[in-house]
């Protein structure tokens, strides 16, 4: 027979009984989210019977913590076997911990649900949502802040702050209340802390931690740009080894990822963004910021009529987008010196097909250079129809396993932050309350 007793009001003992003799227990202390086992004794006379397993699985019947950790002498080969059984792996060695040996620090981290709770702000997006197991978008809130930005042409910074401010308590109920679900309910949370706006990093930066604070919970930070990575694991994993092409407002980076954990430069632009050049294109032609979806726009109904500059065509697997960015400018300012009419639409076309054209020719070296048989798109400038199909098609053609996110989850959002932090999670990667926000930070994870 066995019996659960308490013996204080965080410590239990599972006793296993021969008659009326307790011969076998199990004593374990629960730590918020964490199952530490203590002690795991069985009589002498009674081992060999399986009574360690059934005490066991017992235990794991009574508790459903995030993780059950313990701790064993290096030299006990038959509880280090029957742990491993448990699926229990070492995560840590405390050298010389017994008189005769080291300790191994054993891990099982338990298959329930996880649910982490992030939060976006590090443009002109408020953004929350909450994300299960780092694949199913359960809710999200996206909060734009467009329409007054618009009036100034861009993002004005400490108008950004002010109204993520405003806006993060409405964005976090909304998202809760959809999800129907407690701040309680979470088993993280997660926040960008770089790259971008200091103050509006540190809307959201301030909010998670002091979540994490009241709901003792783990604080996990993330990197924007790794955030726009992981938006492809919504609804289903990436593949790796893989290629990441990232096309933002702020980023033009070729990344090469071995595993989930494992990044590397491949290549980047020496100068402008992607996403930069299309919003500077959009205002020489006069189009409302954001600048990007409208140049796309107008491009559908152009030709390619106008002469665009080679996109450095040198061989290297690196972007330079600061010519062509040149060439429209004074292109423009000459047809208009001329009295000439420029067409929008052409000039749109133009410069998008040029710049198209120098994504997919880098990105396929980037490919061939790697060996990847596996392409992620990711970033604002990934919601680009024209963009996307032609990355596509270059996939196709060679191969490829090409993957992009749904076009609401390629411009900023926290769905993406989310994705991104369970893979922290899984590795046991959790932030100090110390974490400060960061305005430029190359891709970590
Ligand atoms: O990823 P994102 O939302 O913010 C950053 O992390 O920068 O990207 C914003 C950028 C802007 O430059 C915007 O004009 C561009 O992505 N963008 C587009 C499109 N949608 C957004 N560029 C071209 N075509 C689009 N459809
Ligand atoms: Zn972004």
């Amino acid at each position: 027979m066995i019996k659960s007793k308490q013996l204080k009001d965080y410590e239990f003992e599972i006793d296993y009984f021969n008659g009326n003799c307790v011969v076998g227990y199990l004593k374990y202390e629960v730590t918020f989210d964490v199952v530490n086992i203590v002690d795991v004794f069985v009589d002498e006379n009674f081992r060999r019977q399986g009574i360690a397993t059934e005490l066991f699985v017992f235990l794991f019947e009574s508790v459903n913590p995030d993780r059950f950790m313990l701790e064993v002498n290096v030299n006990n080969f038959k509880a280090i076997k029957l742990y491993e059984k448990f699926g229990f792996v070492t995560i840590h060695v405390r050298k010389k911990y017994y008189k005769d040996g080291d300790a191994l620090i054993m891990e099982l981290k338990n298959n329930k649900d996880v649910y982490i709770l992030a939060i976006e702000s590090s443009c002109d997006e408020t953004s929350v949502s909450i994300v299960k197991n780092g694949v199913v978008d359960v809710s999200t809130t996206v909060n734009s802040q467009i329409d007054v930005h618009k009036k100034y042409g861009g993002v004005v910074p400490e108008v950004a702050s002010r109204m993520h401010l405003e806006n993060i308590t409405f964005v976090l109920d909304e998202t809760l209340s959809k999800a129907n679900m407690r701040l309680e309910d979470m088993d993280a949370f997660a926040c960008t802390y770089a790259p971008g706006l200091l103050g509006s990093l540190l809307v959201g930066l301030e909010t998670t931690k002091t979540l994490s604070l009241i709901y003792n919970k783990p604080f996990i930070k993330v990197n924007h740009m790794m955030g726009h990575i992981y938006a492809n694991n919504i609804g289903s994993n990436m593949n790796y080894p893989l290629l990441a092409l990232i096309v933002s407002g702020g980023h033009t980076d070729l990344i090469y990822m071995e595993d989930e954990t494992t990044i590397k430069y491949i290549g980047q632009t020496l100068d402008d963004a992607v996403g930069e050049c299309f919003d500077k294109v959009a205002r020489i032609v006069d189009l409302p910021y954001p600048g990007g979806p409208n140049v796309e726009k107008l491009a559908l109904n152009g030709n390619p009529t106008y002469l665009m500059p080679n996109l450095l065509s040198d061989g290297s697997t690196n972007f330079s987008f600061s010519g062509i960015k040149s060439h429209v400018v004074n292109l423009a300012h000459n047809e208009k010196q001329r009295g000439n009419e420029i067409n929008k639409e052409d000039l749109c076309r133009s410069f998008q097909d040029a710049v198209t054209k120098s994504l997919v020719d880098k990105t396929l070296l980037a490919l061939n250079k790697t060996g990847a048989k596996n392409l992620v798109m990711a970033g604002g400038v990934a919601s680009n129809s024209f963009i996307r199909e032609s990355i596509r098609k270059m996939c196709e053609e060679n191969n490829i396993n090409f993957s992009v996110p749904d076009k609401k989850y390629c411009t900023d959002n926290a769905t993406m932050i989310s994705a991104a932090a369970y893979v922290l999670y899984k590795n046991n990667k959790f932030a100090g309350l110390d974490t400060n926000a960061k305005s430029h930070e190359l891709l970590t994870l």
